[in-house]
């Protein structure tokens, strides 16, 4: 079966070097490149474009049509039970803060989460809640010790009222036991939330056979890359006060009174994104069209290649052991480094001289990093000092290689051959650092 198509894949670029080579598009974990049909389906979308609940007119009839539409194309991408609700944000982060704002949270209550959190699954719950937050441990491999969980759940126990944890880890491809969050969470009768940006564009999702009670994802990284974020959550908490009230919020307002709206509506303050709705339920459909059992056999396929081939490059730093990627089942994301080359160089070395695309720096997972490089409390004032004053390439840092449905072993191939390179023969460019932008830029010879 061939899997579906992205457009971009193709891109022929002269490099600096005067070389023309295809882009290589390794940062999907970033930004993947949209389904060709997606964009076929918004460019349709278009022609009949109108005001959706706010206008009468054949246009806007067509354009709710549409989106009612596309809404049961995302809830069945989710397989969202019928008790819970779909909220659109700009993107996962929103959705997160949204979230978190929403559940009004007290003093008393307690909100578990991980040390290997993208800063979107962290922050949200320090700045947006009063909550107590407490971190469960993790491994230097990125996954989370189920035992520490157990134990300070039932410590909390009905203090508890939410697990939060990531659905798939954007620095270590990590994908924690969901069925088993979703068990821990629900003997304290506490709710279950994942931050599925990561997991979404890897793997088929199931709210209900997973015990999910929450969760978030953003289009432009399930191939839809057009501004916007989805929050799915349990329609009892519509019955609050929208925690962003606007336009649309309310039915009628007075001096004294508001009427708010119902609670389906309330909570979808202001004119929605109905282009990015449109875009993301034609990439859901795209992926439900196509063979789940399919993609993950051809994205595990890419890991292994990978992972059996990368500690080869000479003084590679890996920072996931090769066999953690072949025994378990990680999304195909490969952070690593090349001794003696600082990782904004190695990864503007990869741009500039060889077209491959990748991302380099702590990529909202400092704490890992951080872990990774050993830094010492000391080290660690003395580089945030550093940063203070404008120095952000003092920073520790990765790059990152992450796969997507379009990526082959071929692009493995080019990364794999260009690592070698300049691990044995250096840049052939002279580079400037750009301190306050932490990127290196090719001088021309
Ligand atoms: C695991 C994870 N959570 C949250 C986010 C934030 O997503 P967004 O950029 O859509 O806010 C990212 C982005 O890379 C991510 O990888």
């Amino acid at each position: 079966m061939t899997l579906p198509k992205v457009i971009g894949t193709n891109d022929s670029i002269t490099l600096i070097t005067g070389k023309k080579t295809r882009v290589v598009l390794l940062n999907n974990a970033a930004t993947t490149p949209p389904f060709e049909k997606t964009l076929k389906e918004l460019s349709n979308f278009l022609q009949t474009y109108g005001a959706l609940h706010r206008g009468a007119g054949p246009h806007a009839n067509i354009t709710f049509l549409k989106v009612q539409d596309a809404l049961s194309s995302i809830r069945k991408f989710l397989n969202l039970p019928d008790s819970h609700a779909l909220l659109f944000t700009q993107n996962t982060s929103a959705a997160i803060n949204l979230f978190a704002r929403m559940l009004r949270l007290k003093k008393s209550d307690v909100v578990i989460t991980s040390s290997i959190e993208h800063t979107s699954n962290n922050l949200a719950w320090h700045y947006n809640t009063e909550a107590q937050i407490v971190e469960v441990h993790a491994f230097e491999d990125g996954s989370i010790d189920f035992d520490d969980l157990e134990k300070k759940a039932t410590k909390h126990g009905k203090n508890l009222k939410l697990i939060t944890m990531t659905g798939a880890s954007n620095q270590t491809g990590y994908i924690p036991d969901i069925q088993k969050l979703s068990k821990i969470a629900h003997k304290h009768k506490a709710l279950l939330f994942i931050d599925a940006a990561q997991l979404a564009p890897h793997r088929k999702m199931d709210m209900k056979q997973d015990g999910v009670d929450a969760l978030a994802f953003s289009a432009h990284k399930v191939y839809a890359p057009f501004g916007i974020g989805v929050l799915a959550l349990p329609k009892s908490l519509l019955d609050n006060i929208p925690a962003d009230p606007g336009g649309g919020s309310i039915d009628m307002i007075s001096e004294k009174d508001i009427l708010w709206a119902p609670p389906k509506e309330r909570h979808q303050t202001g004119t929605w994104n109905v282009t990015g709705i449109i875009s993301l339920a034609a990439s859901c459909k795209v992926l439900m069209d196509a063979s789940w059992k399919e993609i993950e056999k051809h994205e595990l396929e890419l890991v292994k290649y990978m992972a059996e081939r990368l500690p080869k490059v000479p003084n590679i730093a890996m920072y996931v052991p090769a066999e953690k990627y072949l025994s378990e089942n990680r999304i195909g994301t490969f952070p690593f480094n090349i001794a003696g080359i600082h990782h904004a160089q190695l990864a503007s070395i990869l741009e500039h001289e060889y077209g491959i695309e990748t991302r380099a720096g702590t990529i909202c997972n400092h704490r890992l990093v951080r872990r990774w490089h050993k830094i010492s409390d000391t080290e660690q004032k003395k580089i945030e000092k550093k940063i203070a004053n404008g120095d952000r390439l003092a920073s520790y840092g990765i790059v990152r290689a992450s796969f997507a449905i379009h990526n082959t072993k071929k692009d493995i191939d080019l990364l794999l051959s260009a690592l070698t390179d300049i691990a044995k023969n250096g840049p052939k460019l002279k580079y400037k650092a750009v301190t306050h932008e932490e990127i290196f830029i090719p001088m021309k010879k």
